[in-house]
């Protein structure tokens, strides 16, 4: 320890470095299929700023909810198709995959059952559940998921209120086999200060597999790089995060 080591850890924290990560899972970059992008501009605006930010990949995931996004696998690879065009067209080098975000209801288990999904990395599947009610079958469908040869990821595990300032569900899932991705702009406050606190929780605990940006619009990317010398991130990026296998 120097003498002026005291003074070093109050100095300014340098920013953390987004391109350790590689790969983002979680977004809603396709145009006018969800309520993420709003047009193909908006959608390419995002691109470039993922690549500034030193992401070589996006694995974008729409939402699939029965009666208010009905997005298909077909429709979601044509759309996947039209930005990949016109990210190329403009000279964006950025790789881009897609999937989906399946909200997790009823039709879900039907879904699994007929094979009616559009995974990512051979067998991924990322599904969110209500943000206000527990489902009450929620290791039925990791249960079918997995046996039917899908990796399970659940989405912005520390958004859901039910789950709040406890642990133990996320350990539980873990133990099944089911991998934890953590919204990055949970630790930002953008959600409020009780899921930064469980976002907090889950990293002190080292109960996050996959950090991802959940990007709706170009802002959720700028509020994320003002916040990259936070401690909260540093802690984050020390965790064995599995974002870079993602491809
Ligand atoms: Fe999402």
């Amino acid at each position: 320890m120097g003498i002026f080591s005291f003074l070093k850890s109050n100095r300014h924290q340098e920013p953390v470095d987004l391109s350790e990560l590689q790969v983002d899972l979680h977004s809603h970059l396709l145009p006018g299929i969800d309520d993420g992008s709003k047009s193909m501009d908006h959608s390419l605006g995002m691109l470039r700023k993922f690549q500034e930010l030193g992401y070589r990949k996006v694995i974008t995931t729409p939402h699939v909810m029965n009666g208010v996004y009905n997005n298909t696998t077909a429709g979601i690879i044509t759309k996947r198709d039209e930005l990949r065009d016109a990210a190329k067209a403009i000279g964006l080098t950025i790789e881009i995959e897609a999937s989906a975000e399946y909200y997790f209801d009823e039709t879900l288990f039907e879904r699994v059952k007929s094979g009616d999904l559009l995974p990512f990395h051979t067998n991924c599947i990322l599904f969110e559940c209500s943000f206000r009610n527990e489902p009450t079958q929620l290791e039925d469908l990791v249960f079918d998921l997995i046996s039917s040869g899908y990796q399970p990821i659940i989405a912005h595990f520390e958004r859901y209120i039910y789950f709040h300032d406890s642990t133990k569900m996320a350990h539980r899932l873990r133990e099944l086999g089911v991998w934890i991705q953590l919204n990055n702009n949970s630790l930002t406050g953008h959600y409020g200060p009780e899921v930064k606190k469980q976002a907090l929780l889950l990293i002190k605990e080292g109960l996050v597999d996959i950090a991802g940006t959940d990007c709706h619009r170009i802002e959720h990317l700028h509020i994320l790089e003002k916040h990259l010398s936070d401690e909260a991130f540093r802690q984050l990026m020390r965790l064995p995060l599995r974002n870079k296998e993602l491809g």
